[in-house]
């Protein structure tokens, strides 16, 4: 049976989603559980958009071995090198170059004619071919642009070098019929697709809530490689969903009758990491990862499962990996236990973040009877935090009450290891706490949201805060944890603002994109 490869774009499209900017290694942990479960490409970033980006692209070049390791390029020579640079020591390593086609793009964002977009793109694959044979092309919004000129550019690209050609529905415009067409039509129409071993490929955007459907028609029209992303985060409405996708051609393989190299039981600890790690929460109903895709609330269907699974269950929950009874650890589980869950849920921590991590949960577990995944998942984020973290919470001492002026004393170090310590009032104690910081780091912005929630159940259970920061107009998100609520509070605050400076790096991106 013939296979489709899965393109993961979570660490780059994925990225671009409002608010989920991730760290370096964070980005390297979500790069090597994409790797165990078994995706063919991994789509680490846009290494001309910051220095950030184009290291994050090579550690995870330098870290996988068993899936391709892409690099996404404009048609410039500096983008081409900056991509080719950083995967080139990858064990097998992708370049994938853009250049946008369709009439409205040409006319009002590149303002350049169909033979300049042309000339650009077969220059830059043929730079590209430099570094890799590997290189990959996309003409931009191509579910837009006339079919003719799509016929020519394909061509022009196919012989300058590229050996995956991408068809983005950029902005989820098209119908399953049209876009599956595109590929069919492609395929009738250059011999050269046949010829060279071309590999099409669908990259489609959710805006009409059409991109697994419009990734799986372009599979019928032929497309052998999908590109999509955990949790189908992404650009606006996000991209087509990797786990929607996987479990919609095993479930309906006698329909589709093609097989990916997902290993579908790692899908639901990937998903619980990625949407850890990003901040992006998975909603209640989503199709395979949502908490209520396998819950069954009325009274005949309860029955009906109890009697045979399969009459009110197409898929078996653990066959998305998901756990029939989460295990739970407590003040006495040792470092072995403590290791081999951090393991399961998928995370790959160094003895030292481990030995740190593990000292988190013993305090933890003092505090609180049981401790859950979710707050495993959490000590481990916060470790991965720490190492690019500018400041640390020492200390926080806040008073709060009826008659009572709120105050926040509150103690930082920095990176140099020094200590500075402030105070400030505020409307409540949140604010107090939040002024104080803002005096202390130098770095005020303001808060768009402030949501808290409990991880786990029960009175002892760890507060989550998740807030958003806008600071001259960049978006970022940070997420505090602890059994107290105000400490979990400027946990936050201070990990919005340190990951300030990797947001630096997308706004820098999404101007790029625009421009060029
Ligand atoms: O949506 C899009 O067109 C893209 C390209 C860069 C492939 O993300
Ligand atoms: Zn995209």
């Amino acid at each position: 049976m013939e296979t489709v490869r899965i393109f993961d774009t979570t660490l780059r499209d994925g990225e671009q989603s409002p608010g989920a900017t991730l760290t370096l290694p964070e980005k390297v942990e979500i790069a090597r559980q994409l790797e165990a479960l078994g995706v063919d490409i991994i789509e680490a970033g846009f290494p001309i958009a910051s220095n950030g980006d184009f290291e994050s692209v090579r550690a995870v070049a330098a870290e996988v071995t068993k899936s391709t390791v892409c690099g996404l390029s404009r048609c410039t020579p500096k983008d081409v090198e900056r991509a080719g640079e950083a995967i080139k020591d990858a064990k097998s390593g992708r370049v994938h170059v853009f250049c946008a086609t369709s009439k409205i793009h040409r006319d009002f964002k590149l303002k350049k004619a169909k033979e300049d977009i042309i000339r650009i793109s077969v220059e830059s694959i043929r730079q590209a071919r430099g570094y890799t044979d590997d290189v990959e092309f996309s003409p931009e919004d191509a579910s837009r642009t006339e079919m003719e000129f799509l016929e020519e550019i394909v061509q022009a690209a196919i012989e300058a070098g590229a050996t995956t050609i991408n068809l983005p529905d950029t902005v989820g415009y098209a119908t399953p019929k049209g876009y599956g067409e595109i590929f069919s039509h492609l395929i009738k129409k250059l011999p050269i697709i046949r010829e060279k071993n071309i590999i099409l490929s669908s990259h489609c955007h959710n805006d009409l809530g059409m991109a697994v459907a419009n990734s799986l028609a372009a599979v019928e029209g032929g497309a052998r490689q999908i590109e999509c992303t955990i949790n189908g985060i992404g650009e606006r409405a996000g991209n087509a969903a990797l786990e929607e996708i996987v479990m919609m051609l095993k479930t309906r393989n006698d329909f589709y009758k093609i097989n990916t190299r997902i290993d579908a039981t790692k899908i639901f600890p990937t998903s619980r990491m990625v949407s850890t790690l990003t901040g992006l929460v998975v909603q209640r109903n989503k199709a395979i990862v949502g908490q209520n895709a396998f819950a069954h609330e009325s009274g005949i269907h309860q029955d009906g499962v109890l009697k045979y699974r399969e009459t009110y269950e197409i898929m078996d929950p653990a066959h998305v990996g998901i756990p029939a009874n989460s295990l739970v650890l407590g003040k006495h589980s040792g470092r072995h236990a403590f290791k081999d869950r951090v393991a399961q849920l998928g995370f790959t921590l160094s003895e030292e973040q481990l030995e740190s991590a593990f000292h988190k949960f013993k305090a933890l577990a003092d505090k609180k009877k049981e401790v859950f995944d979710e707050d495993i998942e959490a000590i481990v984020d916060e470790q991965l935090e720490v190492e690019t973290a500018l400041w640390e919470l020492v200390g926080l001492q806040v008073t709060a009450g009826s008659n009572t002026i709120p105050t926040a004393t509150v103690s930082l170090k920095d990176s140099n290891g020094e200590i500075q310590q402030d105070a400030s009032i505020g409307d409540g104690p949140v604010d107090a706490i939040y002024s104080a910081i803002a005096r202390l780091t130098g770095v005020k912005g303001s808060l768009q949201d402030y949501r808290i929630r409990a991880v786990t159940k029960g009175k002892e259970a760890q507060g989550e805060v998740q807030i958003e920061l806008n600071h001259s107009g960049k978006i970022v998100r940070g997420r505090g944890l602890s059994t107290d609520i105000l400490e979990a509070s400027a946990l936050a605050y201070l990990s919005a603002i340190n990951r300030l400076r990797t947001a630096a790096s997308r706004e820098k991106l999404v101007t790029q994109h625009a421009s060029v």
